[in-house]
């Protein structure tokens, strides 16, 4: 390794450093959280928009019925990162998740590509999660009588005349107003959100059942095992979210052994809703049929049950809203790391003086996002943000063989089992899924990635050495 540009030295670019604990300016935060609160916490930034809105879309235009087979490919993908992700949760119990991560064990320029992914990914979430909570926006206005122009109620290309999602690109300036403002989602509103969010898709399940016509779900395949892998690369985008588990990290009681249990608590119990929600959607409608922005609320209007469709998109928008939060939220706070660990000029993490949130960094991403929201499709949001999360995936399953090999004497909260099979098969489920994504995806992906890459030349080589100097830190001070 040495000292050159290729080593691990102060000079080289995989020298691994561990950022500092983040200073948000917020009063350090009580240990109150335990696994059951984590467990709701995980469940909350899971369901979003992905069962909501993609499961519709999906079946509709690429797997049929066979959506639940999608899920199910996308959630075996999952849970082999999931299991990565708690061992190094139980290892690093700190806030920042994968850049933390990344930096730390594979070196600067990986954290700084892991960083720079994430920043584009979680923008994209916000956006993609706009766009599910203004279809159910669009079927409560509808209900209420209320015609609005029919400009304003799509990207380009979801629908005659549709010009602009322009609700989509509310919902995320306000979210980052919100956020400006200070305003956080208290644990306490964030439970009583995702218990909301939870029992509807209950309530679709329990009330779905009954109205299932086994008919509907013939052909169960349409397009074939191909399209339901397909749809698994799109679908992916409901299966993670635990992953933002690691900002509670220093709220909770025992973090290093409730966790790792609670992301894989939680994403477990998303995954037996999503299979009984699937056939819910798919028995109750003909594939195609499926109204792909309002796809569960649209359903139950169509069999007599409109009552219930209303108290669906409620619950929907105000489930889906926890997700933008985090997600905004998530963006701006590792934006405020990147500069504070000069990867990025320090003008963009800058904290308001009031209020000390991250007010550009927020603003720029609430912009992004409503640019995203309102031209795009809610497809290919998602599959924007979900080549970003499959390559943190990959990174972090790497990152956690390549640990259990180097430093096998850290103590570990949680050990990922089967190694190394089951990080491998993380990366192998990954890329199989990042092929099955779109060209574009692919250009748009490179093309941010290229430009990370320049930035990092450019600018951050140099200017993090300023902020943060020395060569890499002993990897044995992780725990502490
Ligand atoms: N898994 C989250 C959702 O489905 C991002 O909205």
């Amino acid at each position: 390794m040495g000292d050159g540009l290729l080593g691990t030295g102060p000079r080289g670019v995989f020298r691994r450093t561990l950022p500092p604990l983040e200073e948000t300016g917020q009063p350090r935060m009580a240990k109150v959280l335990g696994l059951g609160q984590l467990t709701l916490i995980g469940v909350g930034a899971i369901i979003g928009a992905g069962i909501f809105s993609l499961a519709g879309a999906v079946a509709r235009d690429v797997a049929g019925p066979a959506v639940l087979i999608s899920f199910l490919i996308a959630g075996a993908a999952s849970v082999c990162a999931a299991f990565a992700y708690a061992e190094f949760a139980g290892m690093v119990p700190r806030a920042g998740s994968s850049y933390t991560y990344a930096s730390a064990v594979l070196g600067e320029v990986v954290g700084w590509i892991i960083g720079w992914d994430l920043l584009l990914e979680y923008t994209a979430i916000v956006a993609a999660v706009s766009i599910g909570m203004s279809g159910y926006v669009g079927f409560l206005v509808e209900r209420m009588g209320i015609d609005l122009p029919v400009w304003m109620m799509g990207a380009p290309g979801t629908g005659e005349g549709h010009r602009v999602d322009l609700v989509a690109m509310l919902i995320c300036l306000g979210v980052a107003w919100l956020l400006n403002r200070g305003t956080r989602t208290s644990a306490r509103v964030d439970v009583v959100l995702t218990v909301v969010k939870i029992a509807v898709v209950l309530l679709v399940i329990v009330v779905g059942l009954t109205q299932v016509d086994s008919a509907n779900l013939e052909p169960f395949a349409p397009f074939g095992f191909g399209g339901a892998v397909a749809g698994a690369a799109t679908v992916f985008f409901a299966v993670f979210g635990y992953d933002a588990l690691s900002t509670a990290a220093e709220e909770s009681k025992q973090a290093q052994r409730h966790l790792p249990k609670a992301m894989l608590l939680s994403l477990g119990i998303c995954m037996v809703l999503y299979a009984l929600a699937c056939i819910v959607l798919t028995g109750m409608v003909h594939y195609t049929q499926v109204d792909p922005a309002r796809g569960f609320s649209a359903a139950f209007e169509s069999v007599g049950l409109g009552g219930v469709g209303t108290v669906i998109a409620i619950g929907a928008v105000l489930g889906i809203v926890t997700v933008s939060f985090s997600f905004m939220m998530g963006a701006s706070r590792l934006w405020y790391a990147m500069s504070r660990d000069g990867l990025m000029p320090r003008w963009f993490g800058a904290l308001h003086p009031r209020r000390q949130v991250p007010h550009r960094a927020t603003w720029i991403i609430g912009g992004v996002a409503a640019v995203l929201a309102g031209l795009l499709p809610v497809r290919e949001a998602a599959e924007l943000t979900n080549i970003g999360v499959l390559f943190a995936f990959v990174l972090v399953c790497v990152a956690v063989v390549v640990m259990r090999y180097r430093r096998p004497d850290l103590p570990r909260g949680f050990r990922c089992p089967g190694m190394p099979v089951i990080p491998l098969l993380g990366v192998g489920f990954s890329v199989w899924l990042m092929t099955f994504l779109k060209a574009e995806t692919w250009w748009r992906f490179g093309l941010w990635l290229l430009i990370g890459l320049v930035v990092y030349i450019a600018y951050s080589y140099r200017a993090t050495r300023k902020v943060v100097p020395g060569g890499s830190v002993d990897l044995g001070i992780l725990g502490r």
